[in-house]
């Protein structure tokens, strides 16, 4: 071990970037991170590490580029604090939160830091709806993780910044990468989100609910997997859509990856509803807007529909057609507005670790 004493007097190390010997008190780091929401073409429905959240199949998503969530997060030695959207919580969200922490802290002494054994204040802002199938846990767990690994003082690259907000939730490891990701299945080693290259197009975010959901996707993909008699052949043929998917992403075919995305949303749906007792995250509301996107390409426009675990529906579409798609759908939504969403930008720090 190197000696990480420091010469100047009243001053100790801090053994991170930009700061050096640092006067007592006041090796204070802090980072702030931006990340966005993704939308999966291909689901992820299923773990095959509960612990160290690995799929049983990969997925394939769209990063958005509205709905963002930003994230400070503080070095203390007064324990973990969680606040979002300017109220503090514990429970449930905080738990999870500090489960995190214990992450990258435990990647910390890995690393022979001396961050290691401080607490974090986090505080987080969603701009999207929470915990109503617009992927807030994806962007509020990327978001945590870059700014996480930056104010501990770790030096990670994207993949492994997308392993390590795998482990908050599983769709967030795809909210790292710009655009277009896929995310392995695996092991923890080889699980990971990386660029898969797509043409534009456009997301119409139809926001039919806002209420929290009454079964989270984790217990979800816990009763599926123990209770459907779909759950092999929906891992199989994930498998399968995922490979025609990338395909069809890499040759721009934006008419096969739409018929894929919805079919594979439906699908997701349906197996679910399989299970025992039944889970249904579609409303009446969600289903009227999947039949307009079906008529609407009838008549030529072409859009798709897909739904997360959640009520909220997403019409893929060619940018061109947004607007036809948009004015379409929002007489569904709950405040009047269908979003036009773009493909937008992978989780990245806006203001990194200081002393
Ligand atoms: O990452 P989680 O645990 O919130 O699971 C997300 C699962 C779906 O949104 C339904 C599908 C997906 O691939 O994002």
């Amino acid at each position: 071990m190197e000696d990480f004493s420091c010469l100047i007097p009243d001053r100790r190390w801090c053994r991170r970037e930009r700061a050096r010997c640092a006067p007592e008190g006041e090796c204070v780091t802090s980072a702030t991170a931006r990340a966005y929401p993704n939308i999966a073409l291909v689901k992820y429905w299923g773990k095959a590490d509960e612990k160290l959240i690995v799929p049983v199949a990969g997925s394939l998503s769209m990063t958005l580029d509205d709905f963002p969530t930003t994230t400070t997060v503080t070095l203390t030695d007064g324990g973990d604090t969680f606040r979002l959207n300017e109220v503090d919580h514990d429970g449930t969200s905080a738990d999870r939160v500090t489960v995190f922490l214990d992450l990258v802290r435990s990647l910390a002494v890995d690393a022979g830091l001396d961050t290691a054994h401080l607490s974090a204040r986090v505080v987080s802002t969603n701009e999207g709806p929470t915990a109503a199938g617009m992927a807030s846990s994806a962007s509020g767990f990327a978001a945590l993780a870059v700014a996480a690994a930056s104010a501990y003082g770790l030096d990670l690259d994207t993949r492994e910044l997308s392993r390590l907000a795998r482990r908050g939730s599983g769709s967030a490891s795809r909210s790292l990468i710009d655009r277009f990701a896929v995310w392995h299945a695996g092991d923890d080693e080889s699980s990971y989100a990386e660029a898969v290259s797509a043409p534009d197009m456009a997301m119409v975010a139809v926001p039919v609910a806002t209420g929290e959901k009454a079964v989270s996707s984790r217990q979800g993909m816990i009763a599926t997997a123990e209770t459907s008699p779909f759950y092999p052949a929906w891992i199989t043929s994930t498998q399968e859509t995922l490979t025609e998917m990338i395909a069809a992403c890499e040759r721009g075919d934006v008419t096969t990856i739409g018929e894929l995305t919805e079919n594979h949303a439906i699908r997701m749906h349906a197996l679910i509803a399989s299970c025992r007792p039944s889970i249904r995250y579609l409303n009446p509301t969600s289903i009227a807007v999947f039949d307009e996107i079906a008529a609407m390409r009838q008549e030529g426009v072409e859009a798709y529909a897909t739904a997360d675990a959640g009520p909220n529906v997403f019409a893929l579409t060619r940018p061109e057609l947004a607007h036809i798609v948009a004015d379409r759908l929002v007489g569904f939504t709950k405040d009047n507005e269908a979003k036009i969403l773009m493909p937008g930008q992978g989780a990245h720090l806006i203001d990194g670790a200081s002393a």
